[in-house]
């Protein structure tokens, strides 16, 4: 069972994969993404992959792999990164970590949207540079979550994990948009189904979690700012692709809305001299969702079980169903 694992994952993990018998591991050690040219070459006759959302498994990949490979293992929930079809057509089997992610990142998107909503870079700076003269009634003001509707694209295990934390917050109503409507998942919060252009239009805190696809690449664009509120908070914690920056550059720059907070981006990393970054009204984060040590750890042993259990040709743990 010879496998290749495309990056340095915590140790618990790799330990996981190293115990297995018979499994035979090449692993791409470094913090840093490994370069097209040796993921090419350190699939070639592999049976298993473990990789990350930063690696494209593609065609190219899976041809560079042969026809051994059986098993992709992602230490990721998201696989917009993976080729589904080309991966199905080859029998190749998907392993993915769902759930165990879900309270970190949920946890994570809380924080991003009160740093957005409450001004909190802003006013860290304003303490170091000396901008803090004294209190002020009209300085550092923004926007609170009480009283107010708060909108879910995509009420998935993450969206619902939010909801339930901002939910003390006072919030008054939920709106959700997906697929479709999710009475199961919507019940817990009281949540109304809209279709998207409505949640624009009556959420004071619009909140991104859905999955990256065809149907929602580009889905927030200059349309859908320009029916949200002047006074309106944007959070994006699902991938950077859902949003087209260039018409959150325009709504933020020209107070179509209030502010953005955003965990995700693209490309990542975000270059440091993007003009999304030369607003004060956009809090950006290094794509850090699911980085406690804890889920880390926990996401690099569901992934190296999944691998495993795939090879053996047993369930996995987490399998995605293609
Ligand atoms: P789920 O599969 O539970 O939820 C995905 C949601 O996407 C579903 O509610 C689904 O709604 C929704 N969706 C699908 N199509 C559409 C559409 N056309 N319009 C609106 N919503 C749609 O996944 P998770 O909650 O576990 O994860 C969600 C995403 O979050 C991941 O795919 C990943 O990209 C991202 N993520 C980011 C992290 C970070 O570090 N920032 C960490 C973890 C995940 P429906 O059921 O109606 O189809
Ligand atoms: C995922 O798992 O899809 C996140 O983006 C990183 O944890």
């Amino acid at each position: 069972m010879a496998v290749f694992v495309t990056r340095r994952i915590p140790t618990e993990g790799l330990r996981v994969l190293s115990q297995a018998s018979g499994c035979r591991v090449q692993l791409w050690d470094s913090e840093e993404p490994v370069p097209r040219a040796e993921l090419l070459a350190g699939v070639a006759g592999k049976r298993g992959l473990l990789c990350l959302l930063s690696d494209r498994i593609d065609r190219e990949v899976l041809d560079a792999a042969g026809p051994d490979l059986k098993v992709i293992s992602t230490m990721s929930v998201g696989f917009d990164h993976l080729s589904l079809e080309d991966i199905k057509q080859r029998g190749i089997r998907v392993g993915y970590t769902p759930d165990v992610l879900t309270d970190a990142t949920a946890e994570l998107s809380v924080a991003l949207l009160l740093s957005a909503c409450r001004r909190l870079p802003e006013a860290v700076e304003q303490v170091k540079n000396g901008g803090w003269t004294t209190w002020k009634p009209l300085w550092m003001c923004g926007y609170g979550l009480s009283d107010s509707t708060v909108g879910i694209i995509g009420l998935g295990r993450i969206g619902q994990a939010i909801a339930r934390r901002l939910k003390p917050f006072g919030v008054k109503k939920f709106l959700y948009t997906g697929s479709g409507p999710r009475p199961e998942n919507a019940a817990e919060f009281g949540a109304d189904f809209v279709p998207l252009m409505k949640l624009a239009e009556e959420s004071d805190f619009v909140v991104v979690t859905c999955a990256l696809t065809p149907a929602t690449q580009g889905m927030c664009n200059k349309d859908f700012f320009a029916r949200m509120k002047k006074t309106s908070v944007f959070v994006n914690t699902s991938r950077g692709a859902v949003v087209n920056q260039e018409d959150l550059y325009e709504a933020l720059a020209n107070g179509q809305i209030a502010a953005a907070g955003l965990d995700v981006t693209t490309p990542e990393p975000l270059p440091t001299d993007h003009p999304l970054l030369s607003l004060k009204n956009c809090v950006i984060l290094p794509h850090i969702g699911s980085a406690t040590y804890a889920t880390r750890s926990t996401m690099a042993v569901l992934a190296a079980n999944n691998l495993l259990a795939g090879l053996r040709g047993e369930p996995m743990p987490h399998e995605l169903q293609l």
